[in-house]
């Protein structure tokens, strides 16, 4: 994950060599959205109309793929992704508030990064551990049994 800040351009030869090392392949589109990602943390758009010239297709054909998987971001993400549960059985144990809590914390809102680039905030539908609600994710790390002073402390702590 290379491009740390949010306003930083992403390094075109490094994102050109890419993408060039894909032209000619069968079925390279995915596999090459795919590992720009894993380069610089997101696909920046800087490469729809790259990736458009060397694959011969056209940008909206690019883009419409881009758009279409949830798992491919647009956007610089942070370091870490908070994830809080909005599923029914953290919604009633007080999910909303803890969503509020997170967003108060970090100081942005759902789906934003905060500007040093440490956090990104999302929801989630279910993180499957209903038992522990309400929950959240920091990371790779389920949180249990949530409360405003665990949030305040584990986002001090960065979720650790
Ligand atoms: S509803 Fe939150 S973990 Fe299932």
């Amino acid at each position: 994950m290379a491009e740390q800040l949010l306003n930083t351009k992403p390094d075109l030869e490094k994102l050109t060599a890419i993408i060039a090392d894909y032209a000619g392949q069968r079925w390279p589109l995915i596999p090459l959205v795919q590992k720009i990602q894993s380069e610089f943390g997101y696909i920046p758009q800087e490469s729809v109309p790259l990736i458009a010239q060397y694959l011969k297709l056209f940008p909206s054909q690019v883009q419409g793929v881009i758009s279409f998987y949830a798992q491919l971001y647009t956007k610089p993400r942070g370091k870490k992704v908070v994830r809080v549960c909005r599923g029914t059985a953290c919604h009633v144990r007080g999910g909303k508030t803890i969503l509020k809590l997170v967003k108060q914390n970090l100081g942005i809102e759902e789906g934003e990064t905060t500007p040093d680039m440490e956090y990104t905030l999302e929801t989630v539908a279910c993180i499957g551990v209903c038992a522990l609600a309400p929950n959240i994710v920091i990371g790779d790390r389920v949180f249990g049994h949530m409360n405003p002073k665990k949030v305040e402390y584990l986002l001090k702590r960065g979720g650790d």
